[in-house]
């Protein structure tokens, strides 16, 4: 799917262009409609083109994901449901990711819904040689497709999959007191609230760490007020949690389907103290 797709004003324009050529409305409209159309296309094509490609090893897992034959998977009950491949996160988003990792001089990364790998290996490039990326996947056929494309990749040693729901594998690292720098979260939507808590609430999230979290615009339903369905709703409730949350830095950026960062204030905020474990913020 383009990005500019999960725009919905792009989406109405596309409308309104089918009901100007149908109705046949003075040319002077169609051509302002055609142009606008043309600016959201070339506003992403630009941001794309300003933007480092991926790497060989990026580029192969990228193009490997969109050739692989995921309806044989789902019909041979390789996979547990049908795979769409806009799940894949793509070369923008990685490269942001990277780009926060490698700030961070980040050594643990964790990644919440893995799929193929795209944004776990964008961050894995970012690691020094020791660096780790732990990257949960709940299905086990979609895991196995992503370590045969990891396995190809220079940095896709640094990636451990662990496989199952991504609250018990979330509760397991907390138990073990594993912490990570950079938490990229993008797997089902419904759960975004609850690995939130569990993150601040178990202190997964190292001092100094960020937290991304990808899909917060949602196709424009949580700003539109045009939920479309439960996983809009879902988003909607977990936005409304982080912009509560005061104790935390967060700032919504408009790419691709939006992305969220957020970080603990007491990081981005000289002023602020130190509060671990007041955990009176979450409702
Ligand atoms: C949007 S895709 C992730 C895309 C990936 N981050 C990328 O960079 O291309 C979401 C993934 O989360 C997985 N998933 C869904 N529910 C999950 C759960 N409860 N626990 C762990 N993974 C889950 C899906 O199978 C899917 O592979």
């Amino acid at each position: 799917m383009q990005d500019y797709m999960y725009d919905p004003a792009y989406r109405h324009l596309l409308k309104a262009k089918e009901i100007a050529q149908k109705e046949n409305v003075i040319p002077e409209l169609q051509t302002e409609i055609n142009r606008s159309i043309e600016l959201f296309q070339q506003k992403i094509n630009y941001c794309d083109d300003q933007t480092i490609p991926p790497s060989p090893a990026l580029h192969s897992l990228i193009t490997d994901t969109l050739a692989y034959p995921w309806s044989d998977a789902y019909k041979e009950g390789r996979v547990s449901y049908s795979v769409d491949t806009a799940m894949l996160s793509g070369n923008s988003e990685a490269q942001l990711i990277k780009s926060i990792t490698s700030a961070s001089k980040a050594r643990m990364v964790l990644e919440i819904g893995l799929f193929t790998g795209c944004a776990s290996l964008a961050m894995a490039e970012a690691l020094p040689a020791e660096g780790k990326v732990v990257a949960l996947e709940l299905d086990q056929g979609i895991a196995d497709v992503a370590r045969s494309f990891l396995d190809k990749s220079p940095a896709g040693n640094k990636i451990e999959i662990i496989t199952g729901p991504a609250i018990e594998s979330l509760e397991k690292l907390a138990e073990k007191k594993t912490k990570f720098d950079v938490i990229f979260m993008d797997a089902n939507k419904e759960g975004y609230v609850p690995y939130y808590k569990m993150i601040f609430e178990k202190d997964l999230l190292a001092s100094g760490g960020t937290l991304i979290v990808d899909n917060v615009l949602k196709n424009g339903d949580t700003y539109s007020g045009e939920h479309s369905d439960s996983k809009s709703w879902a988003i909607t409730n977990f936005n409304e949690l982080v912009l509560q949350d005061n104790r935390v830095h967060k700032v919504m950026l408009p790419l691709r389907d939006g992305v969220y960062i957020i970080r603990r204030k007491e990081d981005t905020d000289a002023s602020v103290p130190e509060k671990k474990g007041d955990l009176n913020y979450i409702k």
